[in-house]
């Protein structure tokens, strides 16, 4: 049983959280690691962590302890891009972007006009997320407000830490998906002031991409941002090629794709660009000055052949990055799965992926690039308890590799290369077994 919320909760695990990035500073001072650790949350929050052996002795004797030992307690995965409408056309074969999205992707977004089968949907993708120890996401939905409306419910249901909002599409689109500027800023206001900063929800003002809005559409998307504090923008960059060369066509007033966005005032603090693969040296410094973030999506970028991500480039400009599975083009909920895709992405351009990094960006680094890294993403005192209890010994094949490792680090690394949801032990959302 879950014990009740405002309880001290004790959980007997190694521990493992960063503080920092293990590639800017001395990787070892970038994390806290007790092999025999306790957790301590209280009231959802992490009240302490610190070796078993010092902070059993200070547990008042009723509370009871969850132990975990033999198993690896992480902040919760942040998976920072990611397409709940998607769920049902993932692993769908062979197509490029543009015409993945014409003849998978739209079509599936337009059963979002049924509201039962929307929440169908939300409910399963809900516990696909918890099922890979993802405890926070940014979502895209369909355009249909509904479709924002029914996903918010359910996560404030579970308590999730969730960001998203309807998706803004007027041109360049299945008629059935499109609605006009007015009626988009409509419905996100609507959303906005019934959702935004609700229990752990946020909105993001969500232009899908710069081909399927009108510059109308982008100006108003501009407006909505500034209309409350806190607000995300969320959308696509420079994924694909063909993409790059059809806003070249679509606004030959801009120098580049970042510039249609800048235009309109949509990159900023709090804003993620997802994919951004074929940026130009200038787009990646204006990204970097303009503090807004980028979500690496390596699974979808193989798996639609958009190409392969700089994160090196990236990262030493300074721009925050956080790891996003992009279902559906994306090919798994896992964020363990993804960070193995990323690291062949990686070695595929001579660059490299340690696993210390990888945890890093799909924990703290996830949280940073949302700007929540003072609530999640680590497990300092006072941070929301959300956390991934990790199995080392899920399957043979990586319980015999591990019993042959001799470092944490060798142990994390066999785990995001052949782990899976089979890996995620359990889930906790604010303490609570979910
Ligand atoms: N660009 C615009 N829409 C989409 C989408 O749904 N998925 C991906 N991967 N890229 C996009
Ligand atoms: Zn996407």
């Amino acid at each position: 049983m879950n014990p009740d919320k405002n309880t001290l909760q004790a959980f007997k695990s190694s521990i493992l959280f960063f503080t920092d990035d293990p590639d800017r500073i001395d990787p070892q001072g970038a994390f806290t690691y007790h092999e025999e650790g306790l957790l301590l949350v209280e009231q959802g929050y992490v009240k302490e962590v610190g070796p078993f052996s010092e902070l059993a002795q200070t547990l008042p004797p009723e509370v009871e302890i969850t132990d975990y030992t033999g198993k690896l307690i992480i902040p919760g995965f942040v998976d920072t891009h990611i397409h709940y409408p998607q769920t049902d056309i993932i692993a769908s074969y062979g197509k490029q972007l543009l015409e993945w999205l014409e003849k998978c992707a739209f079509p599936i977004e337009g059963k979002f006009a049924d509201p039962d089968y929307a929440g169908e949907v939300a409910d399963f993708f809900l516990q696909e997320l918890l099922k890979n120890g993802t405890t926070t996401a940014q979502v895209m939905c369909t355009v249909h407000q509904q479709s924002a409306e029914i996903l918010f419910q359910k996560s404030l249901e579970k308590n999730l830490r969730l960001i998203t909002g309807k998706t803004l599409m007027d041109c360049n689109a299945p008629e059935y998906l499109l609605d006009d500027a007015s009626k988009g800023f409509d419905a996100s206001l609507e959303l906005i002031e019934k959702w935004h900063g609700l229990g752990r929800l946020s909105y993001a003002v969500t232009p899908r991409f710069a081909i399927t809005s009108t510059e109308s559409q982008l100006e108003k998307t501009g407006d909505l941002l500034t209309s409350r504090m806190g607000l995300y923008l969320h959308t696509h960059l420079s994924e694909n090629r063909d993409e790059v060369g059809m806003i070249k066509t679509l606004f030959p007033w801009s120098r580049d794709y970042l510039d249609v966005y800048e235009r309109y005032a949509l990159v900023g603090p709090g804003t993620t660009l997802a994919h951004s693969i074929h940026l130009t040296q200038q787009e990646t410094e204006r990204i970097a000055l303009s503090e807004a973030a980028i979500s690496f999506c390596p699974s979808s970028n193989l798996f639609i052949g958009s190409g392969l991500f700089n994160l090196e480039q990236a990262t030493s400009t300074g721009i925050a990055v956080g790891i996003g599975t992009d279902v559906g083009g994306g090919t798994s909920f896992s964020m363990l799965k993804t960070l193995a895709e990323g690291y062949k992405v990686l070695q595929l351009q001579g660059q490299s992926l340690s696993a210390l990094k990888a945890f890093y960006l799909a924990t703290l680094g996830g949280a940073k690039a949302l700007g929540l890294d003072n609530k999640i993403g680590t497990l300092l005192p006072g941070r929301e308890a959300d956390f991934t209890v990790l199995n080392f010994n899920a399957t043979p094949l990586i319980e015999r590799r591990v019993s042959m490792s001799e470092t944490l680090e060798e142990r994390l690394f066999i785990l995001m290369m052949l782990g899976d949801e089979r890996s995620i032990s359990s889930t906790h959302i604010m303490g609570t077994l979910s």
